[in-house]
């Protein structure tokens, strides 16, 4: 009989993390939720063993406290195979453009904090061997666009620090790292917001293309829904003189 691996979901309160968590449990894993909302998390989680039977642990975290993000990872039970990180804050674009402390709040919230804490799993598993470490970015880090730039500028940080981590570890044996770049998904982040439909994604559809990535060997920069490949290829092709005229 095999070990039943354990993935940690960090942001485990999200839908994206919820969404993901249950795929994992589906397949039969063992489910650590990382959260600072700790009641929305054990909804999840409630919901998750009654469609599985799989049991989840808690683990509280406010990433944005970096001086205890190496506590945080040595007190885990076990030292997870597979840690995926959905952190993230969508902001106010115009309220970041004045008010300085929402604007570092955003840039620290989608880059500093998980890629210190996604830094730190990086050299575990490498001390180990073996370990997956999926970190959830976004299209809008692809092209700083004017209507949300602070958002944009952070993920595309995160996208560069996943790039240059995946190029290490490809030198270190068995640890993957992934990077998936959603569109639009309908979550609780975008629920204010008129989505184009044939655009937009369920968060069930971003936890099935994590899982297969991460654990089916697919890919390992994955854009969700696959169309937005395309768009952001098309918009990042379009030449500075005339992207600065679009109201994008
Ligand atoms: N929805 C979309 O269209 C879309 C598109 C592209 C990328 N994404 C990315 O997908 C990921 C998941 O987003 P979502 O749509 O599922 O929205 P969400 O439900 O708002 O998820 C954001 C998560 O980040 C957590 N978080 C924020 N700051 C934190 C902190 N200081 N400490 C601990 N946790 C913190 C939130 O926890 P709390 O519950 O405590 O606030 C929440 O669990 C994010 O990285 C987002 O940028 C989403």
């Amino acid at each position: 009989m095999t070990a039943q691996k354990t993935v940690l979901v960090i942001g485990g309160s999200s839908d994206i993390g919820h969404a993901t968590a249950l795929r994992y449990a589906q397949a039969g894993w063992h489910v650590a939720l990382a959260a600072r909302d700790i009641v929305a998390a054990q909804r999840n989680a409630d919901d998750i063993k009654a469609r599985t039977g799989v049991e989840v642990t808690l683990h509280p975290l406010d990433v944005l406290q970096t001086d205890k993000l190496a506590d945080f990872a040595a007190s885990l039970p076990v030292l997870p195979d597979t840690v995926i990180s959905v952190i993230g804050e969508l902001g106010d674009q115009t309220r970041a453009e004045s008010d300085l402390a929402h604007a570092c709040q955003i840039m620290r919230t989608n880059f500093e904090a998980p890629s210190l804490l996604l830094g730190l799993f990086a050299q575990a598993f490498q001390a180990r061997g073996s370990g997956t470490i999926v970190g959830v970015s976004s299209v809008a880090g692809d092209r700083g666009r004017g209507s949300n730039y602070v958002y944009g500028a952070a993920k595309s940080g995160f996208s560069q620090f996943l790039s240059g981590m995946r190029n290490r570890m490809a030198l270190a044996g068995e640890v993957r790292v992934i990077t998936v770049k959603p569109g639009f998904v309908r979550t609780r982040m975008t629920a204010h917001l008129k989505l184009p439909a044939p655009l937009t994604v369920m968060p069930e559809r971003v936890g099935a293309d994590i899982f297969h990535s991460a654990e089916e060997n697919g890919r390992e920069v994955i854009y969700v829904g696959r169309r937005f490949w395309l768009v952001m290829t098309i918009i990042c092709l379009i030449p500075e003189r005339i992207f600065k005229r679009l109201k994008l």
